[in-house]
Parts: structure tokens; sequence; C-alpha cells
């Protein structure tokens, strides 16, 4: 679905991403691990055109991401949803609006600030809101919310943009490990229910061992690891982060599987199924 050639990224002298290439498949959730500056944001903020490629090319099935302009990027942006570490809400709109915020590029945006919003865009809003176990906060500003469930709103503003492509810049860094589940459960849903493809950066191993079918390494721009989340051995680890001695499975690890259940059962908790 995604294919990522020979993609380079400077930064002046620095080389955020180096020689990339890459195919991604539907059909898989994939994780990509580093340590901090490897280029994981990099990589994804240059699929979704947030960067500019310096050098290769993006594409999907068929369409030149990286050549995109004017209205077929708007475009590219909206069939490739962006979630953040920071959730990215107006903290002082209320959730629902948040949520519709999600189909700003393909509204007349003088009514979306006005927060007039077509009524299917809020039963819509609503359903995607009640899917995801949040739709009590509706009414909430996005700011009263616990971090969890500001992310979970980002996800919904995410779905609302009906995306092909959900890329994921590191959503659980911020949360403790119980919300840090819930969150994965919801990405993991998206995925295995609606067909989404879904990247995540991940800071921790545990997470991407536990949630992705493929596991993606990176180290200083390039990919050093390419394999099923079970190849991903301790040693394998060490080779990615690096061998210095503040490596250690705590220091990348959020604790997600000691609260734990079954990989299958965080899956398909029957409580979530629609
Ligand atoms: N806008 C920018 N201007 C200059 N340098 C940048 C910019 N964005 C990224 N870099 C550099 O590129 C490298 C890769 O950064 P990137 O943010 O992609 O890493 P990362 O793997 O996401 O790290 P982290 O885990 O800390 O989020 C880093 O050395 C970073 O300083
Ligand atoms: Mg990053």
């Amino acid at each position: 679905m995604l294919k990522i050639s020979n993609v380079t990224r400077r930064f002046g002298d620095k080389v955020a991403v180096d020689g990339v290439t890459l195919e991604i498949a539907k059909g898989q959730m994939v994780g990509i691990i580093g340590r901090s500056g490897a280029g994981k944001s990099t990589l994804l903020r240059m699929i979704n055109r947030l960067t500019d490629v310096s050098e290769g090319s993006i594409a999907c099935q068929g369409l030149t991401v990286s050549d995109l302009r004017g209205p077929a990027l708007r475009n590219w942006q909206r069939d490739c949803a962006m979630i953040f570490q920071q959730f990215n809400l107006v903290p002082r709109l209320d959730v629902i609006t948040n949520v519709m915020l999600g189909r700003l590029n393909q509204r007349n945006t003088l009514m979306s600030m006005l927060n007039l919003f077509p009524r299917q865009d809020i039963l819509r809003a609503i359903e995607i809101l009640e899917r995801l176990g949040i739709e009590e906060h509706g009414p909430k500003r996005a700011e009263a919310l616990s971090g969890g469930q500001q992310q979970r709103v980002g996800i919904a503003r995410a779905l609302m943009q009906d995306p092909r492509i959900i890329l994921a810049d590191e959503p659980i860094a911020s949360l403790d490990p119980m919300n840090a589940q819930v969150v994965m459960d919801t990405l993991r849903r998206i995925h295995d229910e609606d067909g989404r493809l879904v990247i995540c950066n991940l800071h921790t191993l545990d997470t991407a061992r536990r949630y992705c079918d493929r596991v993606i390494g990176m180290r200083a721009g390039q990919i050093v690891f390419d394999g099923r989340a079970e190849e991903l051995t301790t040693a394998v680890a060490r080779e990615i982060y690096g061998a210095d001695a503040d490596f250690s499975e705590e220091a990348t690890s959020t604790s997600i599987e000691t609260l734990s259940r079954p990989r299958d059962a965080a899956v398909r908790r029957p409580e979530l199924v629609d």
C-alpha cells in the first residue's frame, strides 16, 4: 500500500532519515522503534507530508505522495491522519467540537469557525465517541479530560476524517500504563475492525511486541531491523538501541505487560465490540 523508496531527509548538515526503503502492506499493524533522534517522527511526517523529503519518493497505490501539491496534497493528508503524543486538541473547546474539527479541511472554514456543523457530522462524531467509549465526555472541554481520554479524542478526530492510514507518533508516551493500554487497544481495534493501516512510533519494546505484527527498528536515520514482533529479541533490541550501558528492557518498557491480559483478549474485549 505504501512504497517508500530511498528516502532521505536532511536538516542542514543533519541527516534525520537516511536512504530508507520500505514497503508496507495493509493487514499488518506496524510499529517503528528506536532511540530518541533515530528519525522516527521525521519518517512519519514525510509520509503525511508535514515534512518534505530531501531525496527519494513515497508512493501509495499509484499516487506519488512526495510530489503532491494543492488540493491533491490536502486530500492525501485527509486520507492519512496523524495522532500526536501531545494530543493537539483545542483545550478550551468541547470534545465533540474537537472531534468535528477532523472534518475541517472537508468543510467550509467559516462555517466550522462559527461552530456550524452539519447534523450528519454531529451524528458521526457522537457515533465515533460512543465507539471509543468516551461519549459521556462529549460536552466537556477537552482540557478537563485525563490524558488517556484526550488521546482517545485525538483518535476520534482522526477517525472523523475516515482515513485509510493512521500515523501515530508516540501516542502513549505521555500516558500512564493503564491509559497507554486503553489507547493501544483502541488503535489495534481500528486496525482489526476497520482495515485501516496503522503505523505507530513507539518508544518502548514491550508495546511494539504486544500490539504490532511488524516492527521496524531505526537507528541514526536508517532501518536496522524489519521483522515480526516475535523476532524482536533482547539482542536485536540492543542492536537497535545501541549497546550503551543505559540500555535495559525496563528503560524501554511502558509496563503494559504488568497490567496484563493475553494479547488476543486485549484486542477483542467483548464490551468494546460494536
Ligand atoms: N525541524 C527540524 N530541524 C532540525 N533538525 C531536526 C528537525 N526535526 C528533526 N530534526 C533532527 O533530526 C533527527 C531525527 O529527529 P526525529 O524527531 O525524527 O527523531 P525521533 O526518532 O522521532 O526521536 P524521539 O524519539 O526523540 O521523538 C534528530 O537529530 C533531530 O534533532
Ligand atoms: Mg519523535
